[in-house]
């Protein structure tokens, strides 16, 4: 071993934390070996302990005072101890011939000399990823030259998450992954951004697919649709502002069952009817409903309490009621319906929101609209084979049209949607046991709440839980790992760490991170944009590492305020007008009749 490397030896063993002395012959903390600088030191840096027949490896954790042992710290006066110095590292790995192995065999003794780590000795802990299944993200942060690496198999099927302040480059680290896996051109891979701003759109543009509401059809963006039929009962009652209680909710979900049990009968899908509940995704007209529901609530009847009083026919289709005789004063004829369960105000929400534009993305859905009778040219099948049959890599869905009151029951039955699907279709070709799926839920604490029983919560946590079964691997993204479900975070076998302000949120961090590497949280106020600590199962061992920057990063859309204010400010009263009758008619922009 050459002499050279030596920096000093072990004083003490602790289970995996390995004391080391420096010795005094090392003059300067930056020696220099082969023409190349190193520094001893550095906390998360590596330091070598030979065997003999194989190499020890452990990164450093504590340096200087805080690595003093007790025992030491007792005995011997302080004066004297502060000449030397003392570092801790904890081991992670062995290296036996040109292989590096996660975790130790066998451990160090007192007396064991320790050594720096050279360049050739990291390419050997660094290196050792199989080519086809391993994908290139950024360099190792103390060398240039080190590619850092990720295993592709581990990081999907085990979920990972990317954590950091806002601007930490959470985004554009995403980004560079989806690149890398893109860039590997494998024939059929699936990934599903879920992006709740808008960010993606321009991002790997020839290799992926944007769905959006409003889409840019010349762009080549297509339109998302999500239709509201296929939202479980409780998702679908809440996009309505309510307060029904249970025997008006019982009410309504009776009636959604009929018409969903019809509706298979009219659009012949096979399904036994005794399946069939007011949460399974099957089309009805929510129109129809409507109208019935409202008319129920409406009728007057003569004196025979059989005879209908009404004045004027509606019609479903444009959303007006039928118009009765208003009822009596007193006992004179007529009569109001009995019957009736109290929900007009529940109604007149309904039909608000059918003719609000911007619920568009629900209820006016093309091919996946249903006519009065239930009936609808496509089906959730066609959904999914758009969503996750594309012939590109990746499918982002843009979210960023959808009103942020329904962003959760919407996001939630989205996944649901998925993952139900590809969890019946274990056993087929297309489901994600033969064709895993990624999804990447950028800005996950926005839907994702700690203790929310929300759907898209269940959904996750499901997904976390058994997703690595039925071949579906998570990445979440979140500034607010704090805000996040405690067990989903647990279930990311990757942690991807960014600089990270907030000490609420590191300590959450330092929860998920293996117990000798806590020092290494401490280092995150101070990494810099764009590097990450990344531990866990993608990775041999937890590194350091500097992410590439993406030409085309995804961009935040946020209004550049400075910018915007040098403008010109020329706006009429006729703008503000059209703004209030915009606000009015409840659309975002011109719409040709
Ligand atoms: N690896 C990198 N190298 C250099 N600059 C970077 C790197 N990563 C990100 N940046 C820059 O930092 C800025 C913020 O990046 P990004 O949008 O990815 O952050 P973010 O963590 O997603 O932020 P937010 O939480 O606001 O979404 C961008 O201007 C981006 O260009
Ligand atoms: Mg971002």
């Amino acid at each position: 071993m050459n002499k050279q490397t030596e920096v000093g030896e072990i004083i003490s063993v602790s289970g995996n934390i390995i004391t080391v002395q420096l010795s005094d012959a090392i003059k300067s903390n930056m020696p220099v070996i082969n023409g190349i600088v190193y520094r001893i030191g550095q906390i998360g840096s590596f330091l070598k302990i030979p065997l003999g027949y194989c190499n020890l490896y452990g990164i450093v954790t504590q340096i200087g005072a805080a690595a003093i042992p007790e025992k030491l710290k007792m005995e011997e006066d302080f004066s004297k101890l502060s000449n030397r110095q003392f570092l801790n590292i904890a081991l992670i790995g062995e290296q036996s011939g040109r292989k590096f192995e996660r975790g130790v065999s066998q451990s160090p003794t007192t007396g064991d000399k320790v050594h720096l780590v050279t360049i050739d000795d990291l390419e050997i802990i660094y290196g050792g990823y199989n080519e086809a299944n391993s994908i290139t993200v950024g360099n190792i942060s103390i060398s240039e030259s080190l590619n850092a690496k990720l295993d592709l198999d581990k990081l999907v099927s085990r979920h990972c998450a990317i954590l950091g302040s806002t601007g930490s480059g959470k985004s554009n680290a995403v980004g560079v992954l989806l690149k890398a896996i893109a860039d590997k051109n494998f024939k059929s891979s699936r990934i599903l951004v879920i992006d709740p701003h808008g960010e993606y759109n321009s991002v790997l543009k020839d290799k992926s697919i944007i769905y959006k509401i409003r889409a840019d059809k010349k762009n080549g963006e297509r339109e998302l649709y999500i239709p509201f039929w296929a939202l479980p009962f409780e998702e679908l009652v809440s996009l309505f502002p309510n307060n029904l209680i249970d025997t008006q909710r019982d009410y309504i979900r009776a009636e959604i069952e009929k018409a969903k049990k019809e509706s298979a009968l009219v659009n012949k899908i096979e399904i036994e009817q005794e399946l069939i509940t007011a949460d399974t995704p099957l089309p009805f007209s929510i129109k129809k409903l409507w109208f019935e529901l409202d008319d129920f609530e409406r009728q007057t009847f003569k004196k025979d309490k059989i005879t209908k009083c009404l004045m004027k026919q509606g019609d479903p289709n444009i959303l007006m009621s039928n118009e009765y005789e208003p009822c009596g004063i007193g006992s004179s004829e007529p009569y109001q319906n009995n019957s009736r369960k109290g929900i007009l105000g529940f109604l007149d929400n309904v039909k608000l929101k059918l003719k609000d534009s911007t619920y568009n993305f629900l209820f006016d859905v093309d091919d996946y609209s249903p006519d009065l009778y239930g009936k609808t040219n496509k089906d959730i099948s066609n959904l999914l084979y758009e969503w996750l049959g594309g012939k590109k890599p990746i499918t982002i869905l843009d979210l960023s049209g959808i009103p942020a009151d329904i962003m959760t029951s919407i996001s939630g039955t989205l996944l649901k949607i998925i993952y139900d699907a590809l969890f019946w279709g274990q056993n087929l070709p297309n489901g994600g046991k033969e064709q895993p799926l990624f999804i990447v839920l950028e800005e996950a604490h926005n839907y994702l709440k700690a203790g929310e029983k929300s759907i898209s919560s269940k959904t996750v946590q499901t997904i976390a839980k058994e997703g690595r079964k039925y071949g579906v691997g998570l990445v979440l993204v979140t500034q607010r790992p704090s805000e996040l479900d405690e067990t989903v975070l647990s279930q990311c076998g990757t942690i991807i760490a960014l600089r990270m302000n907030n000490a609420k949120d590191r300590s959450f961090i330092r929860s998920a991170i293996q117990d000798e590497l806590q020092t290494m949280v401490d280092l995150l106020p101070s990494l810099r944009t764009g590097e990450g600590v990344i531990s866990g199962e993608g990775v041999k061992i937890p590194s350091r590492v500097q992410f590439y920057k993406l030409v085309d990063a995804p961009k935040g859309v946020d209004p550049k305020v400075s910018e915007k204010w040098n403008k010109e400010n020329n706006i009429t009263l006729d703008q503000y007008k059209q703004l209030l009758s915009f606000w009015r008619n409840k659309k975002l922009k011109e719409e040709k009749i």
